[in-house]
């Protein structure tokens, strides 16, 4: 592999997460074997003592337990060395104030990849945007290992942490109940069922007597969960 196609190489959806070994704020760490059983959110941000990716820190670390509720656990990075991150953290700790969020201590692990080599493997060094520092990437590793979804964001833009946890909450709705979700779903609201093609017709659907099953069309159902499967996710 030459060193322009190693840069631009990237993961895809359904790929199993590349594996590495990496020093962070928490220890070292072996990516994804020690979250299996667990999702896992792995995220990239350009730089550490940078305005946006402090907003986005200070974020997803106040939402950390509602992500732990939902069996996530959340690992950062960036191409800073491990006594930055620290510098940075405690800056962000014990001085700022950001909406109504101040003395915020970051606990999960942050990763230390000075030699790019974590953020290659991951293709969040896109040189169009920058070659020096990681775009704001998103993934979603699933219980078994697996990359779920990604998402990539600009330097510009910091990212909506809502939507990383709707996404997550879909993902698992996907996986629990053989189900699709629609645009803007939130939990409580119909699903999709079930995913074209994967269990009998549509017509056959809207001709049975599931009264669950509302059906718009012959290519479109839409059903509610049980209160309890929804009210199961937080
Ligand atoms: C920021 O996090 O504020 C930022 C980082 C890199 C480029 C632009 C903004």
């Amino acid at each position: 592999m030459d060193t322009e196609e190693k840069i631009v190489s990237m993961p895809r959806i359904g790929d199993k997460a590349p594996s590495f070994t990496a020093v962070t704020t928490q220890g070292t760490i072996h990516f994804p074997e020690d979250y299996e059983g667990r999702w896992v959110i792995l995220f990239s941000h350009p730089a550490d003592f940078t305005p946006v990716c402090t907003t986005e820190f200070m974020t997803f670390a106040t939402m950390e337990d509602e992500f732990k509720a939902l069996n996530c656990d959340l690992v950062g990075l960036s191409v800073d060395g491990l006594y930055s991150h620290i510098a940075w953290l405690r800056t962000i700790k014990e001085k700022i104030v950001f909406r109504d969020m101040k003395n915020v201590e970051v606990n999960f692990p942050l990763i230390e990849d000075i030699t790019m080599e974590v953020s290659r493997l991951y293709g969040m060094i896109q040189p169009g945007e920058s070659s020096t520092k990681a775009v704001r990437a998103v993934f979603f590793v699933d219980p078994a290992g697996k990359i779920r979804a990604m998402i990539y964001y600009p330097l510009s833009t910091g990212r909506n942490f809502h939507e990383l946890k709707r996404v997550l909450k879909s993902l698992q709705a996907v996986d629990k109940h053989n189900i699709a979700t629609p645009a803007d779903w939130e939990p409580g609201e119909e699903v999709i069922v079930p995913p074209a093609g994967s269990c009998g017709t549509a017509k056959e659907r809207m001709d049975g007597n599931d009264e669950d099953i509302r059906c718009v069309d012959w290519f479109f159902c839409l059903k509610k969960l049980q209160e309890e499967e929804a009210g199961a996710m937080v």
